[in-house]
Formats: structure tokens, C-alpha cells, sequence
């Protein structure tokens, strides 16, 4: 499990490990439009200011995950105990 911070907010949310991103935002009230939830579409497609995601999609190129500046909170998760988001 880990944690992500809303950059906006300063909300700091805790994501079980049995939990996706996007699960533990929507419990939390925060609002992320989900389309297909296995990491395809893109429709989740979240900024990440810091932390280093553990990029579990197809949508993004590996040039793209490794830059580890955006992930797909549906599927993704974190290598690093806490990632702050663009939310
Ligand atoms: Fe489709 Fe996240 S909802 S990639």
C-alpha cells in the first residue's frame, strides 16, 4: 500500500493494496473520469508531481512511463511510498 497527495488540496489519501488509485479517489470524493479501467484508454491520464509510479497500462509509450511525469491511476501504481498528483 501507499499513499497519494493531491497537489491542489493537500489531501493525502491511503491506497490499500487490494485498491486501485482511482477506487481510492472516488471513496475519498475526489472526482477522476474512468472509462475502461485496465490501463487502455486514457481517459484517467493524471500528472504526477512527485513520487515514481510502478506503470501497469498499455496506453503509454515506455519513453512516456519512464519519464514518470503522468500515469493512469485505474491500474498504475507506486514503486515510491507516496506519489503527489496534479489533483
Ligand atoms: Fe482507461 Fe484508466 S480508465 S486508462
Amino acid at each position: 500500500a501507499f499513499e497519494v497527495e493531491l497537489a491542489r488540496s493537500g489531501k493525502v489519501i491511503w491506497v490499500e493494496a487490494d485498491q486501485t488509485v482511482a477506487r481510492a479517489l472516488d471513496a475519498a470524493g475526489v472526482l477522476l473520469p474512468t472509462s475502461c479501467e485496465q490501463g487502455i484508454c486514457g481517459t484517467c491520464l493524471t500528472r504526477v508531481v512527485e513520487g515514481i509510479p510502478d506503470h501497469r497500462d498499455q496506453y503509454l509509450t515506455p519513453e512516456e512511463q519512464a519519464a514518470n511525469d503522468q500515469f493512469l491511476p485505474c491500474c498504475s501504481r507506486a514503486k515510491s511510498a507516496r506519489l503527489v498528483l496534479d489533483l
